[in-house]
């Protein structure tokens, strides 16, 4: 059953590439308005502690909403963070269907809060970070501002490239642990780097981005596609020290998110490139993913290998990224549809009340039900930005894959 059903002329009709497409748009728009609210509660809120450390760390201030927190509050982050730019990709998803400008002011504020995130050498999370945001507002409004933001993020994020591993490397913590490490999660950033050479005509970021992608194949898999979430390199031989967890439930483990970002990731890459290298892998990626995942909804369990039982959560961000992933590799290979249906079915099952929060309700966020690191102990069966993110990926992939027109409202 669909969460919501609003409008006139929508029905409850579950039927993909029409009436749920529209209605979650809907569902959402009425939802980002909650999480305004919330941003400027939980921001003239915020505990001395939390303003402290941010102070002591020289973190500047709060950006974009996060995750709920298990006491209730909003956890609003500093552009630093990850997932500083999913809010403002979202507000863009929001305005490309609307076409209305007052989520394209609000885009364009969420946006402008990560600027300094362009200089940012520390993390390899610049495509998470600028991509989603900028890289959105980019596309739609062709602002030259963004541009030369982007385009200093990318040559920013080349910095951590490794040429003698073929790698960039993704983590600065843990030095005691790994040398350098890499976690699939960093293919992801690939697209920022992509899109750089073809707007400055610099092969080099292209170039990076293709090394990254095949040290990753080599290394990061099992023989059953299934990949490791953190790959240690040595970088001065390039010869891999470690083959770790850091989310998952275990090294040899199939953490669920790690193999959504590397189906994602890949099919990205072949689009990039036209290497059917890139192809042939995102597809036995895909169809493990198919094989793997045995819940009725198509909604992972955090981690495939995870022990089942009434309280083992499920992860909705990591179905929600394999749906966007599986919507475009549908449109590359000529067997695709199987694809596409598994997304509709996961695009079904998270619009369905069982994930779809009730409007005004879950701090704005869209879904309900995903893991940030269990192992951590952290956002344990909670809303998370990147799955509201992604479904609306999801969401505006299946509309234009079937031609829905977006909307002047
Ligand atoms: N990129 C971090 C995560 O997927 O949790």
């Amino acid at each position: 059953m669909l969460g919501l059903c609003i409008g006139i002329g929508s029905s409850c009709t579950p039927k993909l590439g029409n009436t749920i497409v529209e209605d979650n748009m809907m569902f959402a728009q009425l939802q980002l308005r909650v999480a305004f609210d919330e941003i400027d509660y939980a921001r003239t809120n915020e505990s001395p502690e939390s303003r402290e450390k941010r102070e002591k760390n020289g973190w500047g201030e709060l950006t974009n909403p996060r995750n709920s927190e298990p006491d209730g509050s909003l956890h609003l982050v500093p552009s630093k963070d990850w997932t500083s730019g999913f809010f403002p990709g979202e507000l863009w998803y929001i305005y490309e269907y609307t076409q209305n400008n007052f989520w394209k002011k609000k885009a364009q504020q969420h946006t402008d809060m990560l600027e300094q995130e362009k200089m940012n050498g520390k993390t390899h999370d610049m495509g998470f970070k600028m991509y989603c945001s900028y890289g959105n507002g980019y596309r739609l409004t062709q602002d030259e501002r963004y541009k030369e933001i982007l385009l200093q993020s990318a040559r920013t994020l080349a910095t951590r490239y490794k040429p003698a591993a073929g790698i960039i490397r993704s983590w600065d913590h843990n030095k005691n642990k790994w040398q350098c490490p890499v976690i699939i999660d960093n293919m992801m950033n690939l697209e920022l780097l992509f899109w750089a050479t073809r707007e400055s005509g610099d092969s080099t970021y292209y170039n990076i981005a293709v090394n990254h992608a095949r040290t990753t194949l080599k290394n990061h898999f099992r023989p059953d596609y299934s990949c490791y979430h953190v790959i240690d390199y040595d970088t001065s031989t390039g010869n891999v020290l470690k083959k770790n967890t850091h989310q998952g439930l275990s090294h040899e483990s199939a953490w669920s998110r790690g193999q959504a970002w590397a189906v994602y990731g890949y099919t990205s890459c072949y689009r990039e490139t036209n290497d059917t290298t890139f192809l042939n892998f995102a597809v036995n990626i895909a169809d493990m993913i198919m094989e793997r995942v045995k819940t009725d909804d198509a909604i992972p369990y955090w981690d495939y290998d995870a022990p089942v039982t009434e309280e083992t959560p499920r992860d909705a961000s990591a179905a929600a990224v394999t749906a966007a992933g599986f919507i475009e590799l549908s449109t590359m290979v000529p067997d695709g549809k199987k694809y596409l249906d598994y997304a509709e079915k996961i695009l079904k099952s998270l619009s369905s009340d069982a994930y779809l929060a009730k409007v005004g309700e879950n701090q704005g966020f869209i879904l309900m039900h995903s893991v940030g690191s269990l192992p951590n102990g952290s956002e344990i069966d909670t809303p998370l930005n990147y799955a509201d993110y992604y479904y609306l990926e999801a969401l505006k992939r299946v509309m234009d894959l079937k031609g829905i027109n977006y909307k002047n409202i």
